[in-house]
């Protein structure tokens, strides 16, 4: 019984840290542009996270900023590299979500002059 209480606690407080951290401040979007390279995060999928020849398109629109990190925390089987804390802080990579999360959304095709030059 006790050890269920304490299971039971343990949970609610992890829950509640993963609560608190998706309400975090959103982190900082113009260092997490020079983390993005740094880290080399845009070698496969590209300078604005647009996809690339290797891993898929992260943006505009990312998944939520916890999935993000656990993603790069514990990637898929793949060829996407492992990146602990040691190698970046859980502060620099809600930088880089807020840099992909700032990123804007292609406009429409109907928006863009010379897409509609020939009809
Ligand atoms: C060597 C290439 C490579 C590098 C470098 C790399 N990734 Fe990836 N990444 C991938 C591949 C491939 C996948 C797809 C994994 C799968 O689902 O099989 C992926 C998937 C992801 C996903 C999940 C996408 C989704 O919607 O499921 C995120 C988030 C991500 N990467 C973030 C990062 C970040 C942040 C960095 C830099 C710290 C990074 N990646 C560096 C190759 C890479």
């Amino acid at each position: 019984m006790k050890k269920t209480i304490l299971f039971l606690a343990a949970l609610a407080v992890s829950v509640a840290a993963a609560l608190a951290q998706n309400a975090a401040p959103a982190g900082n979007a113009e260092n997490g542009k020079k983390l993005w390279v740094k880290n080399n995060c845009y070698s496969c999928h590209g300078y604005e996270g647009h996809g690339g020849s290797v891993g898929p398109k992260l943006a505009p629109k990312p998944i939520s900023m916890v999935a993000f990190m656990a993603i790069v925390r514990h990637p898929p089987q793949s060829t996407m590299p492992t990146f602990t804390a040691r190698v970046i802080s859980d502060s620099d990579l809600r930088d880089m979500w807020a840099y992909l999360n700032a990123i804007p959304a292609a406009p429409a095709y109907k928006d863009v002059p010379l897409l509609n030059a020939i009809q």
